[in-house]
């Protein structure tokens, strides 16, 4: 049964929605405490960081905004309040919305994945789709036992927030896997998984490994920290941050853009392990680059990896001559389509019925992310499942592409660069939203492509092979590449 807007049981009631009844009140009301804003007074970290995520920013986002539009259009309205049940979660709840269509008319407190939201859920019962049932209270569940008292709110334990708990990966996963409704998608496809991969990878501690929650790799922790600005209220071991980035930034003017993807680049920059093997061959030379998806407790990309766009740009010299390039691709251009026929591009394949390539939700009707099967678009690399080097699904993390893929390139390089890149949203969906009508260009240009650089600040390149560093005790090897031999490589951790 569908819980009534609390509007309407407010005006039914004597006192508010959720609230104690009257006289034994020791908090401020529910609607106080659905506003971001209460929480800033006493809790103003979580609320800054928070402020500027895209958990703030889900129900702003043009392209969301200009999707939901275009699905709503082209299914009927039969989307209905899918797509905002996860983006402004609140509103929907609150039965200010049914569609999407009217955020602006919705308060911005109630827009977007809000504090109360996520702290007032009492349960998860499912394992997408947003399955979170809220208490509806004046209760704010966290991962502290012995919380002080606060006039604000009471304050409760809850397993769903604690770190060292696995059903802590439950709250974030209902939301973080989707699954199609179908109609109007042409399959009930599972769309988004990052929950699903995480609870089949090393760190959801099934398989050998040690338990690594959601929140234990982005929620950061703040050592010796006050959870509460009020008298009275001690240090803590740790606070933990609420900026929870990925690869997603604001398209438009938002607090804390410059935190946010200096953030991203933070994590981005230790997410993957690469290597770069050079093998002499008669007539020239061949090159292989490997990259390791060694730091995502899920695969890379992941989630939305249907949209992302992460692409390698090779560039082999002798001297300042280029003897061999690919994914040189300019600013502004997309990689999808691009005229490079060895372009490597990682992202999830999403295909509609008659199996042409999908840029909509609600067309898809299958997905693919397979490697190893070059006949249609599709890869993302997986994420670790074991730690033991003898078992063979160790190196599933692992995935290459030869440079040129059928020929040999002329010359012998001195200097090969890798830059791994990466652009939270294919220029080609955006260009396909500003056709239809739906985006505007400004926001499209506003995309940007961001670099892996596990060197930040020492070099302009995820990874430089040259002769000397190939023979670097540390970082330096040799490897027997099939069919082409013994080839000098280099990786940019230690072996
Ligand atoms: C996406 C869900 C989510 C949202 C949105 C969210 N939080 Fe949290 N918050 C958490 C989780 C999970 C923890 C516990 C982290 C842990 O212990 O591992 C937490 C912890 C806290 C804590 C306990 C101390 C600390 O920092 O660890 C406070 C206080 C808090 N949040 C306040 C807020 C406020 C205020 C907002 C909005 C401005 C907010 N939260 C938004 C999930 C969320
Ligand atoms: C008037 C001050 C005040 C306001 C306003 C306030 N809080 Fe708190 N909150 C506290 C205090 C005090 C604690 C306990 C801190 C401690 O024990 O170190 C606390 C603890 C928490 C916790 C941890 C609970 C636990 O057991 O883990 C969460 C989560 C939280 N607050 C969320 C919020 C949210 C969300 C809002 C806004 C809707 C909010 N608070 C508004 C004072 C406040
Ligand atoms: C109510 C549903 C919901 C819940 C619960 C939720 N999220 Fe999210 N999360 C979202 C949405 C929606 C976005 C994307 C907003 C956008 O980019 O427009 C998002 C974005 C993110 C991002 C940024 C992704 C990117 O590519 O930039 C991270 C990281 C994240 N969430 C982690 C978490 C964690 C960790 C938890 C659990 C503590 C959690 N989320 C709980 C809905 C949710
Ligand atoms: C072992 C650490 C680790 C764990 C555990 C982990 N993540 Fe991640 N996550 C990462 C890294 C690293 C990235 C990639 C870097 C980045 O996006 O900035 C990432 C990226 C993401 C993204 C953006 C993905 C994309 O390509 O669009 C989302 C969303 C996300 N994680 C959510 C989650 C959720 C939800 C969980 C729990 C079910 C989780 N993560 C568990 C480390 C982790
Ligand atoms: C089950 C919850 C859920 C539903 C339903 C959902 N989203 Fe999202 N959405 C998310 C999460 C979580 C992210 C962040 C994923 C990531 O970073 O990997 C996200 C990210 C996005 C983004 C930003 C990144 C990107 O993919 O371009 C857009 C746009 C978006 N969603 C649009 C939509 C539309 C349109 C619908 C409905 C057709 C929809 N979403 C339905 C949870 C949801």
């Amino acid at each position: 049964m569908r819980r009534l807007p609390c509007a309407a049981l407010g005006s039914l009631l004597a006192f508010g929605c959720g609230e104690d009844p009257p006289g034994q009140s020791s908090t401020f009301s529910r609607d106080q405490l659905l506003d971001p804003a209460t929480c800033a007074e006493c809790h103003p970290a979580q609320h800054a960081e928070w402020s500027g995520s895209m958990h703030a920013y889900a129900a702003e986002d043009p392209v969301f905004r200009a999707m939901n539009a275009r699905g709503q259009r082209e299914t009927g309205g039969a989307l209905g309040d899918f797509c905002v049940g996860c983006h402004a979660p609140l509103a929907v709840r609150e039965g200010l919305t049914t569609d999407g269509l009217n955020l602006d008319d919705v308060p911005a407190a109630l827009r977007g994945v809000t504090c109360y939201f996520c702290h007032n859920v009492e349960s998860v019962t499912g394992t997408h789709n947003a399955a979170l049932k809220l208490a509806n209270d004046t209760t704010m569940r966290g991962s502290i036992p012995d919380p002080l008292k606060s006039k604000a709110h009471r304050s409760k334990y809850s397993p769903l927030f604690d770190r060292r708990d696995p059903r802590s990966a439950e709250l974030c996963g209902s939301c973080h896997d989707i699954v199609l409704p179908s109609p109007p998608a042409p399959a009930a496809v599972h769309l988004e998984r990052t929950y699903l991969e995480w609870t089949e990878g090393l760190f959801s501690g099934k398989t050998g490994g040690e338990l690594q929650t959601c929140n234990s790799c982005h929620m950061l922790p703040v050592p010796n920290s006050v959870i509460a600005d009020v008298p009275g209220a001690g240090v803590r071991p740790a606070r933990y941050t609420h900026d929870m980035v990925g690869v997603d930034l604001a398209l438009t003017s938002f607090p804390r853009r410059a935190e946010q993807r200096q953030l991203t680049e933070q994590m981005l920059d230790v997410t993957l392990r690469s290597e770069i093997c050079l093998a002499e061959v008669p007539g020239g030379f061949v090159l292989e680059v490997l990259l390791d998806n060694v730091g995502a407790g899920h695969r890379f990309p992941s989630g939305a990896a249907h949209d992302r766009r992460v692409f390698t740009e090779v560039i082999a010299y002798e001297g300042q001559t280029r003897l061999y390039q690919s994914g040189v691709v300019a600013d502004g251009e997309p990689v999808v389509g691009h005229p490079d026929p060895e372009l490597w591009l990682l992202r999830e394949g999403v295909f509609k019925s008659d199996g042409s390539e999908a840029h909509m939700f609600w067309d898809v009707a299958s997905t693919k992310n397979d490697c190893s099967d070059l006949s249609r678009p599709g890869c993302t690399i997986p994420g670790p499942v074991t730690i033991d080097k003898t078992h063979p699904d160790f190196y599933v993390t692992h995935v290459s592409r030869r440079f040129p893929q059928t020929q040999v390139a002329q010359g012998s390089p001195d200097r090969v660069t890798l830059r791994v890149r990466l652009r939270p949203v294919g220029l080609d969906v955006l260009d396909d939203l500003v056709a239809s009508g739906d985006l505007a260009p400004a926001i499209r240009d506003e995309m940007q492509t961001l670099d892996l650089l596990p060197n930040r600040g020492l070099s302009e390149v995820s990874l430089e092979w040259t002769t000397a560093s190939a023979q670097d005790p540390l970082y330096g090897f040799e490897r027997t590449l099939p069919g082409l031999g013994v080839a000098r490589c280099v990786s940019n951790a230690r072996r």
